[in-house]
């Protein structure tokens, strides 16, 4: 795993804004796993930014999100799709039939998770995963459980989760659906490059567990250590519970590995 630990999370965001910037030169078909959550806004602001300078082009990318909450349609304000359209969508020159996102709303949730799969295999895969970190060590909606689920599938939601979430509905966790679609771990970890996002005190303790605890499925997020080619970008408040004192963001900017 590759480690960068920045001063905060707007020097993460331009860092990485950057980073994909280059990578959309060197390959415009790229194809890019997308995460919701507030980690990820001010990278999509900065990509939004960086478009409106002429700097990046999606013209040709194409899209994958993580999951959506079953039982809200995509046009639903508090659905994943309309937060991705808030932040990014609306914003860049992605085209509307590249962006894929789970329908929460479809009948057969088995043949929309299977739907899904399909499609990202058609694309080639997925080049770049960007994930952020649920304070319970969940990626996309991969729970912490007993077992995890390799493939896209419908899953329950924590009461966690639920409250994480609850600002989309009004700060009202009850409101927030009980389950969810999700890319699973093997949907995830198929993907060519994966990066992890974490970033604020609150994640510190589950980010320490992730990269220097061992690989368990009580926090999904710390297989990320089995992929070849996994970062994890930090701002220092996030890293601070790492035990490896090099990380502890003396040399920032620098990269680790673990
Ligand atoms: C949600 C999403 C996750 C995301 C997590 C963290 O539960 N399903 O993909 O990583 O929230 O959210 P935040 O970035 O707001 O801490």
């Amino acid at each position: 795993m590759r480690i960068r630990v920045f001063t905060t999370p707007a020097a993460v965001a331009r860092s990485f804004a950057a980073d994909i910037a280059r990578a959309l030169a060197a390959n415009p078909t790229i194809v890019l796993g997308l995460p919701t959550g507030r980690t990820p806004i001010p990278l999509y602001r900065e990509l939004v930014r960086l478009f409106r300078a002429g700097r990046i082009d999606f013209s040709r990318a194409t899209t994958f999100n993580l999951d959506e909450f079953v039982g809200i349609a995509p046009h639903d304000r508090c659905s994943y799709y309309a937060f991705m359209r808030r932040h990014l969508f609306d914003h860049v020159n992605l085209s509307t039939r590249r962006i894929h996102v789970l329908n929460g709303m479809a009948p057969n949730a088995a043949r929309e998770c299977a739907r899904y799969e399909h499609a990202i295999a058609r694309a080639g895969g997925v080049d770049v995963q960007l994930l952020g970190l649920g304070s319970n060590g969940h990626i996309g909606f991969n729970e912490p459980a007993r077992a995890l689920f390799a493939r896209t599938h419908r899953t329950r939601l924590s009461m966690a989760t639920r409250r994480a979430n609850a600002a989309l509905f009004g700060n009202r966790a009850t409101a927030v659906p009980r389950e969810a679609l999700s890319m699973g771990m093997a949907t995830i970890l198929h993907a060519r490059r994966v990066v992890l996002i974490a970033t604020g005190a609150m994640k510190a303790r589950c980010v320490a567990r992730m990269i220097e605890g061992p690989v368990t499925p009580r926090i999904p997020a710390s297989f990320l250590q089995l992929h070849r080619n996994a970062e994890v970008w930090l701002d220092r408040a996030a890293g601070a519970r790492l035990k490896d004192a090099r990380l502890k963001g003396a040399r920032l900017k620098g990269s680790r590995y673990t």
